[in-house]
């Protein structure tokens, strides 16, 4: 089991605020994601800029394709993104025109498991070929009070990696959240307000990466 790797989101809505802590955090950073609501203020020049600036990083565009699949990914996958993501509500044909868009760019799809997917749907899209899902908290829900992660998200971490999915564990991650997954196969830990809203994104980030190496130390990281 790799050890996890730690995501910079960017959700901010303009090019600057994003560019000032990601600038500071990125020797800790291992995926920089180009959040929703900064492809939304700024599109795809948002992607195109943090790819010419971090040429070797990984990075996710995190459009969220309801619709429209193939003309948003070639968006993302011509501005510089390695992965794009697409909602778990979207319609088989979008996500498989997704997969293969991502495949001719050499890039991969990230699937959002949101409310309401079912393991029919999973089995689905491992069948056409995707390798990661994010098991994702609402920003909203997060926002109505739901806060702790439970035992039903690590079962779903632990039965999608035995399908062989990589998975991505998102929604208001803070450092003090990375124990409550140690021993679970994690791929990401993605984090946007706990490091782009501390007063040292660096530190914040470092902070992260020690957390994980705590907690994972027994496993080596693989990207
Ligand atoms: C919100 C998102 C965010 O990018 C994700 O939740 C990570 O940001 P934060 O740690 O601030 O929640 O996709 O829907
Ligand atoms: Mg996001």
């Amino acid at each position: 089991m790799p050890k996890p790797l730690l995501q910079l989101a960017l959700d901010t809505y303009d090019l600057p605020s994003a560019l000032a802590p990601l600038q500071q955090a990125a020797p800790y950073i291992d995926v920089i994601e180009v959040g929703t609501i900064l492809c939304l203020s700024e599109g795809m020049g948002a992607v195109r800029i943090i790819r010419s600036l971090f040429p070797d990083k990984t990075i996710l565009a995190d459009v969220r394709i309801a619709e429209a699949g193939g003309i948003i990914a070639k968006m993302a996958f011509e501005a510089g993104a390695d992965w794009v993501s697409v909602v778990s509500g979207a319609a088989p044909s979008t996500a498989e025109v997704v997969h293969d868009v991502a495949r001719q760019h050499g890039g991969e799809v990230q699937i959002e498991l949101s409310d309401g997917w079912t393991w029919e749907q999973a089995a689905h899209w491992r069948d056409i070929g995707i390798e990661q899902a994010i098991v994702h908290r609402s920003r909203d829900a997060e926002a109505q009070g739901e806060l702790a992660w439970g035992s039903a998200d690590l079962d779903n971490i632990r039965r999608l990696a035995d399908m062989g999915y990589r998975v991505t564990v998102a929604g208001g991650v803070g450092v003090n959240d990375v124990s409550t997954f140690a021993g679970i196969p994690v791929h990401i830990f993605i984090s946007g307000r706990a490091i782009r809203n501390a007063s040292d994104p660096a530190a914040a980030a470092a902070d992260f990466q020690e957390a994980i190496h705590r907690n994972f130390s027994a496993q080596r990281r693989e990207a």
